[in-house]
């Protein structure tokens, strides 16, 4: 039996004690963010059980409102992170406008957040996740939406949780990225993946291939370079459709993860805020790059808070063939 666990909890403490003017609220914040992702995956974990599948509005036999998993895990981060009293704007993406915190629970950070991510997923059991980006605000006066408009490199803090076939947090707060997994007999992250990294160069793209006669010319040319390469092998080809586990294989094993922009959606799907600026975090804090073909994620200033744009992440040397292509197009 272990006696000695290395927590995320105490590992974020005793990163704090390396800063002595640190006040132990960005703790207090990531524990509230850590209680709903564990609340979260019990949630997943019994979905099926608890009539938690499909569409929202139904009563379950006790009569209680049975919502959603995606309302559930929104309804959680928002309870968790207003009474944390650590927070002063929320941005979700299930709300349509950001979520100004009361006066009197505010704190002085902003979270972008998605509860749950990877939709069409959920009902399947295949893997979903929650994606966080933790940022001050910098402004004074009463919050408002704006305070969001900051990019994603003024990020505090980023992470995501993966229920997959166990659930686990990955989370950078700006000094290497580790992995905790959860150990459900104790209702603890514990750290099992210490400094992670990602190999320079992968065997394996993984974008969705339906939509080919969409994309652009850059994309066509990189994957067709990938399927039909001049020398060597082709790379292998996996898309599970959920982001966060398709960025956690890519930082696992390396290689690209792709969604570009399409003549249907010519700024991409994904969204900016709370889906691809954590991630791209945390891709580059683990030695990765992310871009949108012609500048990093983590620098495009932000002007709507639901924005979208197309996103290249994985290990350096793949994504830089994709930058020069788009360069030299
Ligand atoms: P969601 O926010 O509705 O769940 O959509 C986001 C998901 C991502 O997890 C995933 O990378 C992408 O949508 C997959 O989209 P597609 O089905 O177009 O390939
Ligand atoms: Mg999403």
């Amino acid at each position: 039996m272990e006696t000695n666990y290395m927590t995320l909890t105490r590992f974020v403490l005793t990163e704090q004690k390396k800063h002595p003017e640190a006040t132990g609220i960005l703790s207090q914040l990531l524990n509230a963010i850590l209680t709903s992702i564990k609340a979260v995956s019990a949630s997943v974990r019994r979905a099926g059980l608890q009539d938690l599948f499909g569409v929202a509005g139904g009563s379950n036999v006790s009569g209680d409102e049975v919502k959603k998993l995606d309302v559930l895990s929104n309804d959680l981060f928002i309870n968790m992170l207003k009474s944390s009293f650590t927070t002063v704007l929320l941005v979700s993406e299930e709300n349509e406008k950001a979520i100004e915190v009361e006066v009197e629970n505010q704190g002085k950070y902003i979270v972008c957040f998605d509860p749950l991510d990877g939709s069409s997923n959920i009902d399947c059991l295949v893997s979903i996740g929650s994606i966080f980006g933790i940022y001050r605000k910098v402004s004074d006066g009463p919050p408002s939406e704006k305070d969001a408009f900051q990019p994603g490199r003024n990020m505090v803090a980023a992470g995501y949780a993966l229920y997959g076939s166990a659930t686990m947090v990955v989370l950078s707060t700006g000094n290497g990225v580790n992995g905790f997994m959860l150990d459900p007999s104790i209702g603890e992250f514990i750290l099992t993946e210490k400094n992670m990294t990602i190999k320079p160069r992968g065997k394996i793209y993984s974008l969705n291939e339906g939509y080919e006669q969409y994309w652009d010319e850059p994309t066509k040319a990189y994957v067709k370079s990938k399927k039909f390469p001049k020398e060597g092998k082709p790379y292998g080809a996996r898309y599970i459709g959920s982001m966060v586990a398709d960025v956690h294989r890519t930082i696992c094993y390396g290689g690209i993860f792709m969604y570009p922009a399409t003549s249907q959606s010519p700024k991409g799907k994904l969204r900016l805020l709370y889906e691809c600026n954590p991630m791209a975090f945390i891709v580059e804090h683990a030695g990765g790059l992310a871009t949108n073909g012609h500048m990093p994620i983590l620098d495009i200033v932000p002007t709507a808070i639901h924005q979208r744009t197309p996103i290249f992440l994985g290990s350096k040397e793949d994504v830089q063939e994709i930058i020069d292509i788009y360069k030299n197009q």
